[in-house]
């Protein structure tokens, strides 16, 4: 299956969101993190595991009459790094965001530290280094505890 037979599964969306590039088995986690459920009331369409020019496999999702939050993009950048995030405007791609992990991150999990000061001082917000970015390694600049993929992916 080429690119070309891919693009014939789903039609061009006009308005929305596509998140392309997807690496293979993640798009259910997006349409997690992004807030979409049965009840969301436009159309959406998930593809998994399609060949893909630049990767083997890849997912891919369209959502219609979707915006993407600048928290929504950081918090995917986490799940789909090689993703790249389409905004669809009268059927043009307007804008292509190119994921990317951040160096750091505040107020985006919480600390998996109970007494840590972040999460027992109302007016500090959580705030975390990324030490390390593949395998992911988070760590808190105020106790200094790390978090991985795996809290990631609980928390996200
Ligand atoms: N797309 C869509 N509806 C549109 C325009 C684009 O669903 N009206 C989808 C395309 O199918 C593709 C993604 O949005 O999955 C990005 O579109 P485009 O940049 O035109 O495609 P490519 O050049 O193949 O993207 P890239 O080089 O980023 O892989
Ligand atoms: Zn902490």
């Amino acid at each position: 299956m080429n690119e070309g037979n891919n693009k014939l599964i789903v039609t061009k969306i006009q308005n929305g969101t596509v998140i392309d590039r997807i690496p293979p088995g993640k798009a259910l986690k997006i349409l997690e993190i992004l807030g979409i459920d049965s009840n969301y009331p436009y159309t959406v369409a998930l593809v998994m595991r399609v060949a893909s020019r630049r990767m083997k496999l890849k997912d891919v999702v369209k959502i219609k009459g979707k915006a993407i939050t600048p928290q929504d993009i950081q918090k995917l950048s986490f799940i789909a790094p090689t993703a790249t995030v389409n905004i669809i405007n009268d059927y043009e791609v307007k804008e292509k965001v190119f994921l990317k992990i951040p160096d750091h991150v505040e107020e985006f999990v919480d600390c998996v530290n109970p007494n840590c000061v972040s999460n027992t001082h109302e007016p500090i917000v959580s705030s975390f280094d990324v030490v390390s970015k593949d395998p992911l390694i988070l760590r808190c600049v105020f106790c200094d505890r790390l978090l991985d993929q795996k809290y990631l992916n609980r928390r996200l």
